[in-house]
């Protein structure tokens, strides 16, 4: 990691320039003690290390593609703010880093701080390995504690993404997704071999949960203590006391814990890792993952008889406080979707959020905003299956989800916090032998959010303030949901980001040096000439 200090002679950013060399390629790894496999790691790592920066540091990533397919990295959880083209969701907001190419990544963190993770965004890659922990340390810290632990949550499979996804949802794959059972990964390693965590009597831990998964959830608890949760994605909140975490694909949450005055015992620690909709096999699904909280090497760990899941107090992000009291936002406009399934003709099962599944477009939709001039603000010109969005600067949107069907989502808004308003019932649960949901809505400052959780039969109700011009990809966080078209895009602002913000020629370059055009609509074409895009593709 190499430091620079950059002074801006305009005195805007006296900010730290922190600077990574990547080297992106594939790497033979056993995580599991099961299998080995192709991952993608950094200059030949895995897991990678996690990357630790101060609040208001600049990070930049020399990326060096060593892969045979594109690339690309986005930093979950930073907005972006200014320098759209730098979020990396691929065919989004860039092509992909050809092979053998090289790419700097700029990333500003602005005023923004907490826990957040870097992962490929592209074709997958964060499933195969590509992603680790992206800290950014406040300049005050939000609570008051002694010391910090990491513990990174992931899922990990025998096969490589390309390879799971043809089987689950290629052509001919008639629908008959099977579910699979993956392994659990804490700090990179098998979870039940992950390093003893250290407690001294009388300290205060702040714990910072990072999931990476790609399908599955995390149950987070450390029983005999309690844990009080003071950030979520990056927002800090005042201290909320829990039993335990319940975490989706994607999301971040930091706890306090005090440790007990003596040290007569050593406690665990569980991650748990589940999904609802995967049947429960008993060593398979659930798995459960134990680490050891040592108190001192001679002390006898002390258990905790396993109450049911229902008698423990979970986070709930309605009932959260937001350290910064924004309140909740007044609606200007709407966005209605719905999480629905389709059988498609092209013999594949798709999934989606607005009216079609989400599919790439030959034109990386930012590239469209910045170079249709007033047509940029006509949603047409980026293609159906783009599920453009266009917003108006400054207005406040809000997105009601309805999410009537079995399975439980994870969403990912690129570019924003949403305030977290409301979840109601959706759907026919009683036909499932489901409860029937409660209405759980935010108080006067509800809690904001960059990945929410969406249960099944639920709706949510999310607002947010279109103060960041750009193109920002709203997404299922599981990569499958992902691929089987379960996103829509917002188009920002587009006439103030032409204004504002210029589109660097190496972005540009990296298009045409693929063949892949770099101006027009979402076909390269100009006006409303989709002709040549195709309908139902691959997303990246
Ligand atoms: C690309 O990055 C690699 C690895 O960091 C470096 O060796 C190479 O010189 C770079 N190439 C160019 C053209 O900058
Ligand atoms: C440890 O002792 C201090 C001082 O007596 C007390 O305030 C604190 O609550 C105790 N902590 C625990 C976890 O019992
Ligand atoms: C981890 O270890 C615990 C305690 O030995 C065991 O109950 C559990 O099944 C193990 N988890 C997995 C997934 O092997
Ligand atoms: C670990 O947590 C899971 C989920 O909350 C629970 O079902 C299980 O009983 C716990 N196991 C232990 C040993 O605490
Ligand atoms: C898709 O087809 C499968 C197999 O015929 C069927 O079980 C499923 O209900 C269909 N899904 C939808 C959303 O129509
Ligand atoms: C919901 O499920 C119940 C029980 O199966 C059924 O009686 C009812 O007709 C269903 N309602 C709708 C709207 O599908
Ligand atoms: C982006 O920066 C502008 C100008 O400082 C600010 O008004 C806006 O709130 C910021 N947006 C986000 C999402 O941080």
């Amino acid at each position: 990691m190499k430091l620079l200090r950059l002074f801006a002679i305009f005195g805007v950013c006296l900010c730290r320039t922190v600077e990574l060399d990547w080297n992106v390629g594939y790497l033979q790894v056993d995580r599991t003690g099961y299998f080995t496999r192709r991952a993608i790691g950094v200059n030949q790592q895995m897991p990678i290390p996690p990357v630790h920066i101060m609040q208001g540091d600049v990070l930049t990533i020399n990326v060096h593609n060593s892969l045979d397919v594109p690339t690309s990295l986005h930093a979950h959880g930073l907005l972006y703010n200014g320098t759209s083209f730098m979020d990396g969701a691929g065919m989004v907001t860039q092509c992909g880093i050809p092979p053998g190419d090289n790419f700097t990544y700029t990333i500003y963190t602005h005023d923004q701080a907490g826990t957040f993770w870097i992962r490929g965004s592209y074709n997958g890659q964060n499933a195969d390995g590509l992603r680790t922990a992206l800290i950014v340390h406040e300049k005050q810290k939000p609570a008051s504690y002694d010391e910090e632990e990491l513990i990174t949550l992931e899922d990990w499979y025998p096969l490589e993404f390309p390879t799971k996804m043809a089987i689950d949802d290629g052509p001919g794959s008639a629908y008959k997704m099977k579910p699979s059972y993956p392994f659990g990964l804490i700090n990179g390693h098998d979870g039940n071999l992950t390093k003893t965590i250290n407690f001294l009597p009388g300290k205060r831990y702040r714990f910072r949960v990072v999931s990476f998964a790609t399908t599955m959830w995390f149950k987070f608890s450390l029983p005999g203590h309690t844990l009080h949760v003071i950030e979520v994605d990056g927002v800090n909140s005042e201290p909320f006391k829990v039993d335990g975490l319940d975490i989706s694909p994607g999301q971040r949450y930091s706890v306090v814990v005090d440790a007990h005055n003596s040290s007569s015992y050593n406690y665990v620690y569980n991650c748990t890792m589940y999904a609802n909709f995967v049947p429960r096999i008993a060593g398979l699904s659930p798995r459960i993952y134990l680490g050891k909280i040592e108190y001192s090497k001679s002390a006898p760990t002390k258990y905790f008889s396993s109450k049911c899941d229902e008698q423990l107090k979970w986070v709930d992000v309605v009932k959260l406080t937001p350290q910064n009291k924004q309140p909740l936002l007044p609606v200007d406009s709407q966005v209605k979707l719905a999480s629905l399934r389709f059988n498609g003709t092209d013999n594949i099962p798709h999934s989606m959020l607005g009216d079609l599944p989400y599919a790439s477009p030959l034109v990386p939709t930012l590239f469209s905003a910045f170079t249709m001039g007033k047509l940029a603000l006509n949603s047409g010109i980026y293609g159906p299956q783009a599920e453009a969005h266009v917003l108006r600067h400054m207005e406040v949107v809000e997105i009601i989800i309805d999410n009537p069907i079995p399975m439980e989502h994870s969403l990912y808004l690129h570019g924003h916090k949403v305030q977290v308003v409301e979840f109601g019932p959706s759907g026919n649960a009683t036909s499932y032998n489901r409860p029937v949901a409660t209405l759980r809505r935010a108080g006067k400052w509800p809690m904001q959010q960059d990945t929410v959780f969406i249960p099944a039969f639920q709706y949510a109700k999310l607002r947010f303030c279109a103060d960041n011009p750009g193109v920002w990809l709203f997404r299922c966080q599981a990569e499958v949901h992902l691929h089987m078209g379960m996103a829509i895009t917002f188009v920002e602002a587009p006439d103030v980001l032409q204004k504002q913000q210029t589109l660097p020629q190496e972005l540009s370059q990296m298009c045409l040096k693929q063949k892949i055009k770099a101006s027009g609509n979402a076909a390269g074409n100009q006006g409303f000439d989709l002709s040549g895009l195709s309908v139902v593709r691959q997303v990246h």
